[in-house]
């Protein structure tokens, strides 16, 4: 018997990616076995395959041939020996970073996230990474109060629409920034669309906000956002960057605010994110998961699905991602969910 998954060949384009042929082996000891109903198409998925990602040619780099797909969703169909807890046929999901392109995916038993079968697997996807992230940013790390202001950096994508569905359900007052075309999609969740193309956005929050801004959620984390937007926090705002730093310089950039902010106390914070601290600590996401998953099944929030694709054509969902166009998120199917 055998499976296929997406492989990026080398670093590059969407070219890169070719469908190969498996043998299925039985899963290993402590591992699961999942048949995969939906993956994720995400920015860092686009990132490690084009060789941007920060770490790309360090030791640290993710090393070619590899699958790409941050995260997946799917049904456990075998487990190897010593996996107690996780049944066969139960609906799970993964955060894997690399591997979600795929038929099939083996993963450890124990890192295995459960899923309410009720949930249709292409809403939950984005679940597993865009609204995690968007939801700890907000509840984790500004920890945000009722009738507070937000700005909003990259409010069309992925996590910028996560953030504004989960901004409006929160009851904030938000700014989101995106590109004019995209500014339909800001409006619709109540919040005041700036275009950073022709608009400054700082003038346009001193204008409106003169009192500062309560939070700033970052998701470009570059030098052209960090400082301007920073400054517009009041006494007792915070920011949180979750982006992907383009190069070790911002990162220390980064850093340095990060310090800064401690050391020298201005009444306003500075915070990175990342899901990286998943590894160490699994709970607070289990639990921040499970409220997700709660309040997709009781309607309170609706991921917006720009595309889908059959899993085995990740590489036309890659392209459409890198073009530019997309508003929120783009997800892959097994053919049963077409
Ligand atoms: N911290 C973590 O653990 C974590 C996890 C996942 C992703 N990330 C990072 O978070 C960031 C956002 O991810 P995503 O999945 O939401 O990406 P995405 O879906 O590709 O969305 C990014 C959005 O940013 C907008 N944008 C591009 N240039 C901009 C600019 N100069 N100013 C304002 N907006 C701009 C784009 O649309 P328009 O320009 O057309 O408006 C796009 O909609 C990425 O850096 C990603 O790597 C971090």
């Amino acid at each position: 018997m055998t499976y296929r998954n997406v492989v990026a060949t080398r670093l590059g384009s969407p070219k890169v990616l070719e469908v190969t042929e498996n043998e299925l082996r039985a899963p290993a000891k402590d591992e699961a076995r999942i048949k995969v109903l939906a993956a994720s198409v995400c920015r860092p998925d686009i990132t490690v395959r084009r060789g941007e990602a920060l770490y790309t040619g360090t030791p640290l780099g993710q090393k070619v041939p590899f699958v790409p797909g941050y995260s997946i969703i799917g049904t456990v169909d075998a487990v190897g020996e010593g996996v107690t807890r996780t049944k066969v046929g139960s609906r799970v999901g993964a955060l894997m970073a690399v591997g979600g392109y795929s038929e099939v995916v083996y993963w450890k038993a124990n890192r295995l996230i459960p899923v309410p079968e009720t949930l249709d697997p292409a809403e939950a996807v984005p679940l597993i990474l865009n609204y995690i992230v968007a939801y700890q940013v907000m509840h984790r790390a500004a920890k945000v109060k009722p009738g507070r202001s937000a700005l909003i950096i990259g409010a069309s994508g992925g996590i910028g629409t996560a953030l504004l569905e989960l901004g409006r359900l929160a009851g904030l007052k938000m700014y989101g920034i995106a590109s004019k075309g995209k500014h339909e999609i800001v409006t619709e969740y109540g919040a005041i669309p700036i275009d950073y193309k022709k608009q400054d956005f700082v003038e346009v929050i001193r204008e409106a906000e003169p009192g500062g801004l309560d939070y700033v959620f970052d998701g470009m984390m570059t030098v052209d956002y960090i400082r301007p937007a920073y400054s517009l926090l009041k006494r007792g705002g915070k920011m949180v960057s979750f982006g992907e730093p383009p190069g070790f310089s911002t990162l220390f950039r980064v850093l340095g605010q990060f310090a800064l902010s401690h050391l020298l106390p201005d009444g306003r914070t500075y915070k990175p994110y990342g899901t990286s601290f998943y590894t160490f600590n699994q709970r607070p996401y289990l639990k921040d998961w499970a409220t997700l998953f709660d309040l997709l099944e009781e309607g309170k929030i609706r991921p917006v699905i720009a595309a889908k694709f059959p899993i085995l054509e990740a590489a036309k969902a890659n392209e459409l991602l890198e073009s530019g166009t997309v508003i929120g998120n783009i997800v892959l199917l097994s053919p049963e969910l077409l």
